[in-house]
């Protein structure tokens, strides 16, 4: 291969890399994006970009890239952009707080920038191109690119609706919408991914940034994950999320390292549904051991209601006294199995017995 079609692979490569890069990125947001003219807008390019991403990938064939060369150089770009992309957007994101609305006004946010990027990278596409006489390429560089421009200025004309909004519900209290309805155990798992590719994949350095910032967050997580906490399984994922990037002195049980298994899972029950799963993500990557792992597996699974976890015990006695029969049998099965408070225990026992 002649040094000018090397560096026309080479940004052909990274324009490739870029596009399915935001894919993922894409795929993310739209889970937690509500029917709308944002959404429809989302959905829109993120077909756009599969389809840009064949076409790159075509290209790069029929400059006698093969497939399996096409994807390691994706391979060593894609681990650059996830930490702009993935790491920036994923678990941080989650934890750190806001409505729905406000999420939704940083992902547009980010989205420019990702849409700005990609403008530039066809512009450098373009013009090497045309250097080195590849007009197919230049061509191909161009029209992508004026997709982008129309991508970003769609999202500029959505900002200002979705600024109202974040004001609306952050200052005002009027939600525009429940993010329990848009997905967003998908988002909490694909932050749970991303850390877990944060934790694993990436360089030291990188992992420790990750971990110091979700340690950063992780006084106000509590706050700030209830909205998603109202859908099912969104609690185990955002534990995950956390203890990919956690260390021993996060966890929720003391002195963790330096406790036997037995001793662990004795501690186990009186965990809720997140610290269940951060600690689980904590022993996947250090002990990796099967009791543990189990006493977990068994423990996990939906509370009663949304933010149980967090309740008193005089909070779910109230509530449980006016609980319809499923309910109550629900507080009563879940209880025994974790803390098995004797007062809740009771209190549930005569929600069964009368309704
Ligand atoms: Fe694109």
């Amino acid at each position: 291969m002649s040094r000018s079609e090397d560096m026309i692979i080479q940004y052909l490569n990274e324009a490739h890399a870029t596009e399915l890069a935001l894919v993922s990125t894409l795929r993310a947001h739209i889970a937690m994006t509500p029917q709308g003219s944002y959404r429809s807008l989302l959905d829109e390019h993120l077909d756009v970009t599969r389809r840009q991403a064949d076409r790159l990938e075509r290209r790069l064939a029929e400059l006698g890239v093969g497939r399996s060369l096409i994807q390691s150089g994706v391979g060593a770009f894609q681990s650059l952009l996830g930490q702009v992309l993935a790491l920036g957007k994923g678990p941080i994101d989650l934890l750190r707080g806001g409505g729905g609305e406000e999420k939704l006004l940083k992902n547009a946010k980010d989205e420019c920038a990702t849409e700005a990027l990609e403008i530039a990278t066809y512009d450098a596409l373009e013009q090497v191109a045309i250097e080195l006489a590849d007009e197919v390429t230049a061509e191909l560089a161009a029209e992508h690119r004026t997709q982008e421009e129309e991508m970003l200025a769609a999202l500029r004309e959505e900002i200002p609706r979705l600024a109202r909004d974040a004001v609306a519900a952050e200052v005002y209290g009027r939600k525009a919408y429940d993010s329990s309805e848009v997905g967003a155990v998908h988002a909490a798992q694909e932050a749970a991914e991303s850390a877990s590719r944060a934790a694993s994949g990436l360089a030291g350095e990188a992992a420790e940034q990750a971990g110091q910032a979700a340690r950063k967050v992780t006084g106000t997580a509590k706050e700030t994950a209830k909205e998603a906490r109202r859908v099912p399984g969104v609690e185990a994922a955002e534990g995950e999320a956390r203890g990919a990037v956690a260390s021993e002195g996060d966890l929720p049980i003391a002195d963790y390292d330096s406790l036997n298994a037995g001793e662990i899972v004795e501690r186990l029950p009186r965990l809720s549904q997140v610290e269940l799963g951060q600690v689980d993500a904590y022993e996947r990557r250090h002990g990796n051991r099967k009791t543990i792992l189990q006493k977990i597996d068994s423990l996990q699974g939906d509370a009663p209601w949304a933010g149980y976890d967090e309740q008193s015990a005089d909070e779910i006695e109230s509530r449980v006294r006016d609980a319809d029969d499923d309910e109550a049998r629900k507080v009563r099965d879940y209880e025994r199995r974790h803390k098995a408070r004797k007062g809740v225990l009771e209190a549930a026992e005569r929600a069964v017995a009368t309704s």
